[in-house]
This record gives C-alpha cells, sequence and structure tokens, in this order.
C-alpha cells in the first residue's frame, strides 16, 4: 500500500494522497479507501487528471452506475458521457445557463438545499464521485453534514419518536421546497415518491445515522404540518456548525461521499458571469434502505 491519509476532522472527512485514480488500484490500495470510508464519509483526493471514463471505473469500485437524471428524463446531454451527472452551469451549446432558464433552477439551484443524492430513487444512492474541471474563482463551495454524529447528538426522546418512522422521497419535493410548481408528465412519471426509514444503520460501521434530505415530503402516520415542523427541525439540528464540513474546491479534486449518511449543499457563486464544471457519478446502494431501520426498540435488523 502506498497510499496516505490524512483526518481533515476527526471521524467525517480525510484526504487521500499518494493515490493515481487514472489506473487501476492496488488491490492494498483499494482496501485501504474502503476501510478509510468506512469511518470518513467524505474523502478527498486532491490533484487527480481524470478522463470520463477513468472517473466511471473508479466509480464502479462503489457499486454499480446509477442512471442520472437526465437519462430518467431522456434529456440528450451531449456534454457528458453516460453515466455521469453533469453539475456544470453550461448548456450543451457551452453557453452559461440564463438567469430564467429551468434547467438552471431544477439543477443548481436546487442543489443548493441540503439534500443527499438520489434518496429519491429505486435503489437509493450510495456513493457519489463529484470531480471538479473548473471552478469559479470565488465562492461554489460543497458543504457536507454528517448524519451520524447528527443521530448520536440527538435527545433520547426524539430518537424514540423517530426510529420507526417512514418518510416519503422525490425529487419533486425538492423542486417545490424550491418554489417550483409545475412539472411535465415525463417529471412525474419518472419520479415517483419512494418510501425511506427516518433511521437507518450503516453496516460498515455499524453506525445509526438519520437519513433525511430536502427530497422528504410526507411522513407515514403523521400529520401533514407536524411532518413538516419535524423535518425541518432535523434538518436545522443535522446542519449545526459541528457536523458540517465546507469544501474549498480545486481544479483536479475528485470528492468521495456516502449518501446513505451525509447531506451535501452547493454554495452560492456569481453563475451568471463564472463558468464552473464539476462532473459527478454516483453509485446504487445494493441493500433496501430499509434493511438497514433501527426499529424504534433500538433493536438493529440484521443483513
Ligand atoms: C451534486 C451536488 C453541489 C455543488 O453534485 O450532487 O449537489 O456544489 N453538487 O455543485
Ligand atoms: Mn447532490
Amino acid at each position: 500500500m502506498t497510499l496516505s491519509l490524512h483526518a481533515v476532522t476527526s471521524s467525517f472527512v480525510a484526504e487521500v494522497g499518494d493515490v493515481d485514480l487514472r489506473n487501476e488500484l492496488a488491490a492494498g490500495d483499494l482496501a485501504a479507501i474502503r476501510a478509510a470510508f468506512a469511518t470518513y464519509a467524505v474523502l478527498v483526493f486532491p490533484a487527480q487528471d481524470l478522463s470520463a471514463v477513468q472517473h466511471l471505473a473508479f466509480a464502479w469500485n462503489f457499486g454499480p452506475i446509477e442512471p442520472t437524471v437526465d437519462a430518467a428524463l431522456k434529456r440528450e446531454n451531449t456534454r457528458v458521457l453516460a453515466g455521469i451527472a453533469d453539475i456544470a452551469n453550461i448548456d450543451t451549446t457551452g453557453k452559461l445557463w440564463n438567469a430564467g432558464d429551468r434547467m438552471r433552477s431544477f439543477q443548481m439551484l436546487a442543489n443548493r438545499l441540503w439534500h443527499t443524492d438520489s434518496s429519491f430513487k429505486q435503489p437509493s444512492g450510495y456513493a457519489s464521485l463529484l470531480y471538479a474541471r473548473s471552478i469559479a474563482p470565488v465562492g461554489g463551495n460543497t458543504e457536507f453534514a454528517d448524519l451520524r454524529a447528527a443521530y448520536d447528538a440527538l435527545a433520547p426522546e426524539t430518537k424514540r419518536r423517530i426510529g420507526s418512522l417512514v418518510a416519503e422521497h422525490s425529487i419533486l419535493n425538492s423542486r417545490r421546497r424550491l418554489g417550483m410548481a409545475e412539472f411535465t408528465d415525463a417529471e412525474r412519471a419518472a419520479f415517483t415518491p419512494v418510501l425511506r426509514p427516518l433511521v437507518r444503520t450503516i453496516p460498515e460501521s455499524s453506525r445509526a445515522t438519520l437519513y433525511i434530505a430536502s427530497h422528504v415530503g410526507r411522513i407515514e402516520g403523521v400529520q401533514a404540518e407536524e411532518a413538516s415542523a419535524l423535518l425541518d427541525a432535523l434538518l436545522a439540528h443535522a446542519t449545526q456548525p459541528q457536523f458540517v464540513y465546507a469544501h474549498r474546491w480545486r481544479v483536479g479534486d475528485l470528492l468521495l461521499w456516502d449518501n446513505r449518511c451525509t447531506m451535501h449543499r452547493g454554495r452560492d457563486f456569481d453563475d451568471l458571469r463564472w463558468p464552473r464544471d464539476l462532473q459527478r457519478v454516483t453509485t446504487s446502494d445494493r441493500i433496501d434502505a430499509f434493511a438497514g431501520a433501527v426499529r424504534a426498540s433500538g433493536a438493529r435488523a440484521s443483513y
């Protein structure tokens, strides 16, 4: 094994050095990355130089690559290869999105809400790998919240209250939060809501975690206003500064995060002025989220 690991925080974020992700990894290096990823839910690989194919190949180490939102909506995107989510503020002709562009709201502005990738898909998202090809000179950080630490810090009565609750996730819910009201039939058909436990256990670390996002709408068995207040309270709790890491991007950074136990959001930058070209690959969770649910009794489901 040749790679080096540098903890950025004690148990949430680490940097991985001395590894070139263009090449197939030595077995020891891959094992070390997987082990680190069970402890640190966000890994930063600085100074990479990846083609789209190399990006996809590295992602395969973390499970099957999920279809993108563009693919689910049969939207043509000639900027990226299949399997790659285009996170840039650039249209397919190379121009920056304009203020009124629907894609700017649906993709970029919605990414500024706290969320986890693909909790609304079946199967849900596991690992996301976001790679910076170009960045804005100022702004545009990405922030991450540790939902395991946030769960640990909940009051015992809150843990009991939410331990067996099940929430509905849909990408359209987060877009509604943004004020978008109109969706096409194709969008409604592609993104029918899915049910997810509010609390789950991560098998690799046996750690319990909140599983929340701006994609949450209804909570089963909870009256609508109460569900909305509960979600807002949990989002506010989980995104307090002690649970949050802010990443200042450098070109060539690849960030790997675990969507089962983190939320993230993009921060503001002058996107009508600066191009910011990030590309993401997300892999699917192999285990249905319900298998990781923690029962109200505190008993953990087995795998
Ligand atoms: C994403 C995302 C935020 C950002 O790629 O999934 O939410 O800062 N990105 O671009
Ligand atoms: Mn995202």
